[in-house]
C-alpha cells in the first residue's frame, strides 16, 4: 500500500531546493533492547523488558529482544553501513543491565566492554556518539524494589551514570539522561502498554516526577565529571483539535481550548517546566493531588531537577488530537482527562497507525524554541513504520519503502521550514537504523531504513536509507 501525503500538503512542504545550516548534524537512532540481543551474555542482568517481553500476552507474537538485531555481535558490520550512509552522528542506548545487572552494586566490566569497543569502531570511523543512558532496560532487581515508583531509583541512575561516563567519558561528548520519561512513567506504570506493565495512575505519576528527579541527579553526576553537553529526549507533540490539524488558524470553542491546554500540560509541560523552569504547571499539580496526593515530590526537588541543560531531544511521530469529550473518562495514559476526547484524524495513517503530519513537527520545534529559547534543540527520533517487502533486483536485494521515503522527505521540509522560521535546531536523527524490536509491537513494525531479515540477519538498504543518504550527502535538498 502507497500512501501519498502530497497534494494535502503546504507546497514548502513537498517541492524546491533546501540547504540546511552548515554543521547541521545527520545521524541515526537507536536504542540497547531493541537491537543489541545478546540477552545473557557476558554477564548482563535481566531488565524489565526480558521479564515483559517473556511473559505471555504482552508482546505482539509473543516475540523478545532476546536476539533482536544481533547488534552486540554485529556492531562493527553495522558501523560500516553508517560509514556508507554517510551518517555523521550515532544515538545508542546504554543497557543498564549489562553495565550493572542488578541497578545497584558491582559494575560488570564486561558489559561496559561492549561500548568500549563500539565507542571505539564509530571513532574510527568518524561518526559522532550520542549516548543515551537511559531508554528503558530498568535492571528488574530495581524493579522488583518498586522500579520508577520508589525514590530511590533515581539516586541509583544517577550512580549508574558515573560508572558509564568513568569508561566512556574520555571519548564520548554528548550525553543524554532520559529517552521519553513521560513514555516510560505513562504506559509502564498507567497503561501498562509498556514494561512493567503497572496499570495506576498514582503510580504512573509517581515514576512521572522520579524520572525527573533521575534526570535531575545524573545531569549533577555527569556535570561533575566535567561533562559540557547534556541533552533530555522527549516525546513531544503539538497537542491539537482537529480542526487546528486541519488549519492551523482554525478558531476553537474555550472547552476545546481547556482540553488542549490541560493535555499540553500533561504531555509536554510536565516534564519541561520542571526541567527548564523548576516548576511543575498547576494543571498537573491539581491532577497529581488527586491521585494519591503530592507527598513524593519533596522540597528541594524541583532545585535538583532544574538543572542547566543544552539540548533537548525532540521524537516527533505525530500530533496529538483531542477536544472536549462531556463525560468522557480519563484516558489511563493521561491521568485527570476526564471530560476530554483523544480524537482520531481523518489523514493517512502508517503501519502503527500513526496519523502523518509533518507539519506538526515546525510547529511544536517553533514553539519549543519560543518557550524555551535558553535550550537548543535536536530531533532525536522521527519515523515511520511501513509493511516493507524485499524485491529481488540485479544487483542485490531492494525495498522499495515509497511512503517511508515520503515520510522522511515531508518531515525533513518541515524541520527545514522550522529553522526558517527560528527555531534552534542542531541536528536530526532518523528512527530508525534498522528494522529492530518495536516493543508491545514485537518485530511486526519496521521502523528502519535498513531492512533486517531476523531469520538471517541480513541488512539490505531501503530506498529510504538511498535516499537519506543523498539529503545528507547535499546538505538538503539541491
Ligand atoms: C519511541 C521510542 C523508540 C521507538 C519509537 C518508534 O517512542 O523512543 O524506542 O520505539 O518510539
Amino acid at each position: 500500500m502507497t500512501v501519498t501525503t502530497r497534494g494535502t500538503l503546504p507546497s514548502y512542504l513537498t517541492e524546491g531546493r533546501a540547504v540546511f545550516p552548515e554543521g547541521f548534524v545527520w545521524g541515526a537512532a537507536t536504542a540497547s533492547y531493541q537491537i543489541e540481543g545478546a540477552a545473557r551474555d557476558d554477564g548482563r542482568g535481566v531488565s524489565i523488558w526480558d521479564r515483559f517481553s517473556h511473559t505471555p500476552g504482552k508482546v505482539a507474537g509473543g516475540h523478545t529482544g532476546d536476539v533482536a538485531c544481533d547488534h552486540y555481535h554485529r556492531y562493527a558490520d553495522d558501523v560500516r553501513m553508517m560509514t556508507d550512509l554517510g551518517l555523521a552522528a550515532y544515538r545508542f542506548s546504554v543497557s543498564w543491565p549489562r553495565v550493572q545487572p542488578d541497578g545497584a552494586g558491582p559494575i560488570n566490566p564486561r558489559g561496559l566492554d561492549f561500548y568500549d569497543r563500539l565507542v571505539d569502531e564509530l571513532g574510527t570511523a568518524g561518526i559522532t556518539p550520542y549516548v543515551t543512558l537511559y531508554h528503558w532496560d530498568l535492571p528488574q532487581a530495581l524493579e522488583d524494589r518498586g522500579g520508577w515508583t520508589s525514590r530511590d531509583t533515581a539516586y541509583r541512575l544517577a550512580e549508574y551514570a558515573q560508572a558509564v561516563h568513568a569508561r566512556l567519558g574520555d571519548r564520548v561528548r554528548h550525553w543524554t539522561t532520559l529517552n521519553e520519561p513521560w513514555v516510560a512513567a505513562f504506559l509502564g506504570y498507567g497503561t501498562g502498554v509498556h514494561a512493567p506493565g503497572r496499570t495506576d495512575a498514582a503510580s504512573a505519576l509517581q515514576a512521572s516526577h522520579h524520572f525527573l528527579l533521575a534526570h535531575g541527579l545524573a545531569t549533577q553526576a555527569l556535570r561533575s565529571a566535567g561533562v559540557d553537553e547534556v541533552m533530555l529526549v522527549i516525546n513531544s507533540s503539538p497537542v491539537l483539535t482537529p480542526a487546528q490539524v486541519a488549519d492551523p488558524a482554525a478558531e476553537i470553542s474555550e472547552a476545546d481550548a481547556e482540553a488542549v491546554n490541560r493535555v499540553d500540560a500533561l504531555l509536554n509541560r510536565q516534564i519541561l517546566d520542571p526541567v527548564l523552569r523548576g516548576r511543575y504547571p498547576d494543571e498537573v499539580l491539581k491532577i497529581v493531588e488527586r491521585h494519591g496526593g503530592l507527598d513524593h515530590i519533596h522540597d528541594g526537588d524541583l532545585r535538583e531537577i532544574n538543572q542547566r541543560l543544552d539540548l533537548i531531544g525532540v521524537n516527533y511521530y505525530n500530533p496529538c488530537a483531542v477536544r472536549s469529550g462531556p463525560g468522557e473518562p480519563a484516558n489511563p495514559a493521561f491521568p485527570g482527562t476526564e471530560d476530554v476526547e483523544f480524537a482520531t484524524l481523518d489523514v493517512p495513517a502508517t503501519a502503527m497507525g500513526w496519523p502523518i503530519h509533518p507539519a506538526g513537527l515546525s510547529q511544536l520545534l517553533v514553539r519549543l524554541s519560543q518557550d524555551y529559547p535558553e535550550v537548543g534543540l535536536m530531533v532525536t527520533e522521527n519515523g515511520a513504520a511501513f509493511d516493507d517487502a524485499v524485491t529481488k533486483a540485479e544487483g542485490g536485494d531492494r525495498v522499495h519503502d515509497a511512503d517511508r521515503t515520503a515520510y522522511l522527505n515531508s518531515h525533513l521540509r518541515a524541520v527545514h521550514a522550522a529553522i526558517e522560521a527560528g527555531a534552534d535546531l542542531r541536528g536530526y536523527l532518523v528512527w530508525s537504523l534498522l528494522d529492530n524490536f518495536e516493543w508491545a509491537e514485537g518485530y511486526h513494525r519496521r521502523f528502519g531504513i535498513v531492512h533486517v531479515d531476523f531469520a538471517t540477519q541480513r541488512r539490505v538498504l531501503k530506498d529510504s536509507a538511498r535516499f537519506y543518504r543523498d539529503v545528507i550527502k547535499e546538505n538538503g535538498f539541491a
